[in-house]
């Protein structure tokens, strides 16, 4: 959850930064002052003395105000008031604000007067409710008919940012209400491997009996014959050597590859793997490097190799002769 104090913080800041560029802002109206002060009566009065519920300034409406200042009673009293509940500012809209106020009640009841749930401004509610692991919230959104496969920037879903956070409850009801547990990000992460990098081992068992299992990899042990370990060596050189070097000479973010080909998984004594490849057995094969190479964080959930996959059959057996020629 957004911690209260922060919030208040920015908004104080937003709001001096506003005054002093824009006239209008610190010539907000009483209403507003009301709003963001969180004096009710007041803003009762001024209602009852004419004044429009919505009238607009730079910084949003009243309603818009209150929300963004966690003035929530005061927020729940121009909503009946009749606020527009999908005014929008800053922030986002105003039922993210609830949102990141914490408040299943008031989200309720601004979806309830017509908010909607999947407005695009800001951040997706669902998704910002699913990654601070508050299930409460996500029930409500869920009622009031928020996308479940709504994406981020980096096509994350609700489903992988709570198992991001390891909540059960959240992720429960994500799956119940449709989440795919195989969804993938933009560089082919699922949710299972963000519960798997941050060790919610409960939550990585949940999503497999959710039905999460990696795609297939199209094999390529009839392509081995004919690859091109030169032609690997330029894709390695290309992707790969930036992080691996060939022989170990000065740090590098992942092991080296120079007897890689036929080495136990994660067998670098002194190399600091990710749980997960520590405690992987097997050994790097054809078949092995082949899938771990095609998807990475399908093949091991929680590796910290999250780097997007070859999709190309010819390319990845190229660079697995590579690997080959380098180790013997
Ligand atoms: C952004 C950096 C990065 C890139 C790019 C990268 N890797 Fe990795 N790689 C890593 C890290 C970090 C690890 C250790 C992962 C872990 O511990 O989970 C790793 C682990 C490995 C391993 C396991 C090694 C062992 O000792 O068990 C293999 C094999 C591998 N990478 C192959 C490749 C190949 C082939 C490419 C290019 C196609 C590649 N990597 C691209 C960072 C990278």
């Amino acid at each position: 959850m957004i911690p209260k104090i922060p919030l208040g913080f920015a908004i104080h800041v937003a709001l001096l930064t506003t005054a002093s560029l824009s006239p209008i802002a610190s010539n907000a109206g009483p209403l507003h002052d009301a709003a963001l002060n969180g004096e009710t009566e007041r803003l009762a009065d001024l209602i009852d003395g004419g004044a429009a519920v919505d009238e607009p300034d730079s910084m949003g409406t009243p309603f818009y105000l209150a929300l963004f200042a966690q003035q929530l009673e005061a927020a729940g009293f121009l909503l009946e008031s009749g606020a527009n509940p999908n005014a929008v500012g800053a922030l986002g809209s105003t039922v993210l604000l609830a949102v990141l106020a914490g408040d299943p009640e008031l989200l309720r009841l601004i979806l309830i007067a017509g908010g909607d749930p999947n407005q695009i401004e800001g951040p997706m509610p669902l998704i910002t409710a699913a990654a601070q692991g508050r299930s409460d919230l996500v029930d409500v959104l869920l009622a009031h008919s928020a996308k479940i496969d709504a994406v981020d920037g980096s096509q994350r879903t609700a489903l992988h940012r709570a198992a991001e956070k390891g909540d059960l409850d959240t992720i429960a009801r994500l799956l119940e209400a449709g989440a795919d547990p195989l969804a993938l990000t933009d560089i082919g992460k699922p949710p299972i491997h963000y519960a798997a990098l941050h060790g919610h081992s409960d939550v990585v068992n949940l999503l497999k009996r959710a039905g999460w299992k990696p795609r297939p990899v199209e094999n390529i042990e009839s392509l081995i014959e004919t690859a091109s370990a030169t032609q690997g060596k330029a894709e390695y050189d290309g992707i790969c050597l930036r992080c691996h070097p060939i022989e170990r000479d000065r740090y590098y973010i992942g092991p080296e590859m120079a007897g890689s080909f036929g080495r136990p998984i994660g067998g670098i004594d002194d190399f600091s793997y990710s749980p997960v490849m520590a405690a992987a057995e097997g050994q790097w094969d054809i078949d092995s490097l082949n899938q771990f190479i095609a998807q990475p964080m399908e093949f091991l959930p929680g590796t910290t190799m999250d780097t997007p996959g070859i999709a190309e059959p010819k390319r990845r057996a190229d660079i697995v002769a590579y690997l080959a020629s380098i180790s013997n």
